[in-house]
């Protein structure tokens, strides 16, 4: 690693309280003392520092307010159930990052840096990391363009910065599934634009199918491929997995239209290397995921995300009407994946893969 992270002394007045009640943290409300930031200029980024967590001083004219040349990521850090703290699969954060940073024209960032300026903000900011089983401390990597300029064109100046925060348990009271409804007005990603990336943008185009979801009665939005509107992709911030029978099928990531999920591809290994069960992906028709609702072939659907790590989804609207996933609660695989994975992250479980990172002690 080629630079050096400063660490500037917080003081007795960037102390913030912290919250009390585990069980009332919510998601993506808190955030803790201090941060990571770095400046790209001049083709090279400096002075990576962790710094008092403050306001940014950006130009009403920052090229990111216009042009949403904006980039982030989002994973987590636990205290396990031995009393360390660690990252899960923090290299596929990183490297993910740098792909969208190449897809938006971005700076990459050097992913040693990038690593080490995880650990070490996390380390100092261990005392923010609930206690409690299910809560977590969130992660927001974020990259944006601050040139002062209005015209389509990459930056050449940026911000990468690291803020992190305390989060609950998705689901305090027990697992609760989801109802999801297709969109057929909108969507959110088409082949050859930005799909596969965690970008801004992306998020700022899933807001009208989000609020239709909701106003029809539904908990999130299904999306259906940008091109034929016919092949299921993701839900709002989820890969979706279907199990068809005895196939768990999800959607290939060729196409680039949905985001590579770090949950789904250890959701997948599980699947394969260690459940041998069997998995396709492959663009799958809504039809035969409705067909399979009305037959009884659909026997579970879940999500993956880094938010909740595995949501079971009991209907699916969809032109309408509501159609029951198996029988409406949380399947079996759904719930052993939940299992395994929270197991595996909060150190309560053998780690086969080598997934968990861990950050304190050193
Ligand atoms: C659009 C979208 N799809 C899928 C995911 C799941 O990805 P991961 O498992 O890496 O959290 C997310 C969340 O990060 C997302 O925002």
């Amino acid at each position: 690693m080629s630079m050096k992270i400063e660490v500037q002394p917080l003081p007795e007045s960037a102390r913030k309280p912290k919250p009390t009640d585990e069980k009332a943290l919510g998601f993506g409300k808190h955030f803790s003392d201090r941060m990571f930031i770095m400046e790209y200029e001049s083709g090279q980024w400096r002075n990576p520092r962790i710094q008092p967590y403050a306001p940014l001083t950006l130009s009403p004219a920052a090229m990111c307010l216009h042009y949403a040349q904006e980039i982030f990521e989002g994973m987590k850090a636990y205290w396990t159930a031995d009393g360390r703290v660690t990252l899960f699969r923090p290299q596929m954060n990183i490297a993910r990052m740098n792909r969208s940073a190449e897809l938006l024209q971005m700076p990459q960032v050097d992913p040693d840096l990038f690593l080490e300026a995880l650990q070490q903000l996390v380390r100092l900011e261990r005392d923010w990391i609930p206690r409690t089983e299910g809560c977590s401390l969130y992660i927001r990597p974020t990259m944006i363009a601050t040139d002062p300029f209005l015209g389509v064109r990459p930056s050449e100046t940026y911000i990468f910065y690291i803020i992190v925060g305390p989060v609950g348990a998705y689901y305090p009271r027990g697992f609760v599934p989801v109802s999801i409804m297709v969109s057929e007005k909108y969507v959110r990603a088409v082949r050859g634009g930005i799909g596969s990336c965690k970008a801004a943008a992306n998020y700022a185009a899933s807001l009208a199918g989000q609020v239709e979801a909701k106003k029809a009665g539904f908990d999130q939005v299904l999306w259906l491929d940008g091109v034929h509107r016919k092949y299921v992709e993701e839900v709002g911030t989820m890969n979706m997995l279907f199990v068809l029978d005895d196939t768990v099928v999800t959607a290939p990531l060729d196409g680039g239209t949905i985001l590579p999920g770090v949950t789904r591809d250890s959701v997948l290994k599980l699947l394969r290397d260690v459940y041998k069960v069997k998995v396709e992906e492959r663009p799958l028709p809504i039809d035969e995921v409705i067909d399979g609702a009305k037959t009884g072939r659909l026997k579970e659907a879940f999500g993956s995300g880094t938010a909740a790590i595995i949501t079971a989804v009991s209907e699916i609207g969809y032109r309408g009407q509501r159609h029951k996933v198996g029988d409406g609660g949380v399947g079996r695989l759904t719930q052993r994946l939940y299992d395994d994975l929270v197991g595996i992250q909060y150190g309560k479980k053998p780690d086969p893969f080598e997934w968990v990172v861990r950050v304190y002690p050193e």
